[in-house]
């Protein structure tokens, strides 16, 4: 699963993990997030596959950012333990194939919550519990938990909840089919500056061949270089995009 490169002059050892493409030097954080996704795994196997897909597209989008290799790091964590906090959720809700009632969503909505308790009792992990805490939050201010608008936001958690979205969407669910790639596009699209920060939705639908095009759904391959080009070119640019080289 692992390849193992030379160790370093502190001893860390470089290594790729091919499930998640992760490169760190810090192999027991990496452990430590594996056996997280595990857990999760064992409860929820769709929650867990759909965290992977939103880890690689939210990896991609920093590394096309330009972002450095640290925060590429926390963030792509982050997104593959973004729903963690499912674990706690009783299975009447989480496993359910219908719609929730008001009060099922309220319990389903305390997982971000969750997650970060999970999460921050490791100090190594704050910047990954934080992203989790706040991966529902809307640039509006309208979302969850805190109601966060715009950069007070973490920066990671702006990223999450656009990948998020687009996985929620084309990922087919217990009981709803999966929406059409042009759909999603278009919902990103009419949500960029009340849900999504504009610029961070802008950049994914610019570059949605590389971040979302390569993702492998269980049903279907969502890959059409190109398709999205004429849409995307006529989404106009927001302001200056000062965090991206
Ligand atoms: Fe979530
Ligand atoms: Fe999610």
């Amino acid at each position: 699963m692992m390849e193992f490169g030379a160790a370093d002059a502190n001893g860390a050892l470089d290594f790729t993990c091919e499930t998640c493409t992760t490169k760190q030097t810090s192999k027991l954080l990496h452990d430590l997030i594996q056996s997280i996704v595990s857990a999760l795994e064992a409860r929820d196997p769709h929650t867990a596959e759909h965290s992977l897909r939103v880890g690689d597209m939210a990896e991609r989008t920093c590394s096309l950012m330009g972002l450095p290799d640290d925060v590429t790091a926390t963030i792509h964590m982050a997104a593959h333990v973004h729903d963690i906090g499912k674990i706690g959720i009783p299975d009447r809700v989480l496993l359910r194939n219908a719609r929730l009632t008001p009060a099922e969503h309220a319990l389903l909505r305390n997982h971000p919550r969750i997650g970060y308790d999970i999460l921050s009792g490791c100090e190594s992990l704050d910047g990954v519990a934080e992203i989790v805490l706040h991966h529902h939050e809307r640039w509006d201010g309208s979302g969850y938990p805190d109601g966060l608008a715009g950069e007070r936001i973490p920066l990671g958690a702006r990223i999450v909840a656009v990948c998020d979205s687009i996985d929620a969407m084309l990922g087919k669910r217990l009981c709803k089919k999966s929406m059409a790639p042009r759909e999603c596009v278009q919902e990103i699209f009419l949500n960029a500056g009340s849900m999504y920060d504009p610029d961070i939705a802008w950049f994914v639908l610019k570059h949605w061949d590389a971040i979302v095009g390569r993702v492998e759904f269980r049903d279907f391959i969502v890959a059409e270089p190109g398709a999205y080009h004429a849409l995307c070119c006529s989404v106009p640019a927001p302001k200056a995009l000062d965090l991206i080289a």
